[in-house]
């Protein structure tokens, strides 16, 4: 039995999102309330990054947000770095602080994430905010893992019961993401590098999220038929196109509904940065 799996629009789930926002805010600032200020920090000139930040400040300023993108050399030393994040958390008109990572190698990621004024981390990588999200408690969520939830109810409006995988298990998507699934009451399997028999551990899961890393790595045989797969993977080929973590042509004839790469996680992972940064507004200021 071969169909079309439904796909997975994000571009339009995320316009919709920042449409959303734009409202919001509007109505802050109509009431003469100050709009919410984003501020991303770039060190260095990695492409990748220079193009990530670039869309992070144009869709603030799209949806109203009063955001700066702090560019800093390189060469920028880590007390320095420090000293703008100490700055951005004194200042009570700053709402939402990225630093854009990766961070050149003589700077201490975690030291600088820990210096984020967990309230104004809208990245939700601060271990304050990581160990809320796993308590159930959190109010910033890991903007890529959110986008992901939204586009998934969008598909399945309950998501109770259902049988989850993930596959992944970084900081930044695969962990908070079975938080998340957890927290939906799916039943959740982390799957990773080590995993024995992943084809094997894939044949009961309604959901699947891949999150490796590796162009075409989840094959259209290991999937459930009618199951959901969300596919987070942005994999540049070497003919310059962009590839997911799942074997798209594949996987469209065996899954109920499926996210392309790109146009499904990709667009609603700003829109959400965009949603923390209005949600670490309020918490903070009403
Ligand atoms: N680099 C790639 N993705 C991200 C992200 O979501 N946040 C930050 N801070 N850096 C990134």
């Amino acid at each position: 039995m071969t169909g079309q799996a439904r796909i997975i629009d994000g571009k339009a789930a995320a316009a919709a999102l920042r449409a959303e926002i734009a409202t919001e805010v509007a109505a802050l600032t109509t009431s003469g309330r100050p709009a919410p200020g984003l501020h991303v920090v770039l060190v260095g000139e990695d492409p990748a990054s220079r193009v990530y930040v670039g869309s992070k400040e144009k869709q603030a300023v799209e949806v109203g947000m009063a955001s700066v993108v702090h560019r800093m050399p390189a060469e920028t030393g880590e007390a320095e770095l420090l000293a703008k994040v100490a700055a951005f958390n004194a200042d009570p008109a700053v709402d939402g602080i990225l630093v854009q990572l990766p961070l050149p190698k003589h700077i201490d990621v975690d030291k600088v994430i820990e210096a984020i004024d967990p309230a104004k981390d809208v990245d939700c990588f601060h271990p304050v905010n990581v160990g809320r999200l796993a308590a159930g408690q959190g109010k910033l969520i890991p903007c890529t893992p959110l986008g992901a939830m939204l586009l998934l109810k969008q598909v399945l409006p309950s998501l109770a019961g259902l049988e989850a995988v993930v596959i992944g298990r970084s900081g930044i998507v695969g962990r908070p993401m079975a938080q998340l699934l957890v927290q939906a009451d799916c039943t959740v399997t982390i799957a990773h590098s080590r995993t024995r028999d992943l084809p094997e551990v894939l044949r009961r899961a309604d959901i699947v999220v891949a999150a490796v890393g590796r162009p075409h790595f989840v094959k259209g045989a290991w999937i459930k038929p009618g199951a959901t797969v969300i596919d987070v993977g942005i994999n540049r080929l070497p003919d310059g196109k962009l590839a997911g973590d799942v074997d798209y042509a594949e996987a469209l004839t065996v899954a109920g509904a499926i996210t392309p790469v790109p146009g499904g996680v990709g667009p609603m992972t700003i829109a959400c940065l965009l949603r923390n940064t209005l949600t670490a507004y309020r918490e903070r200021r009403g």
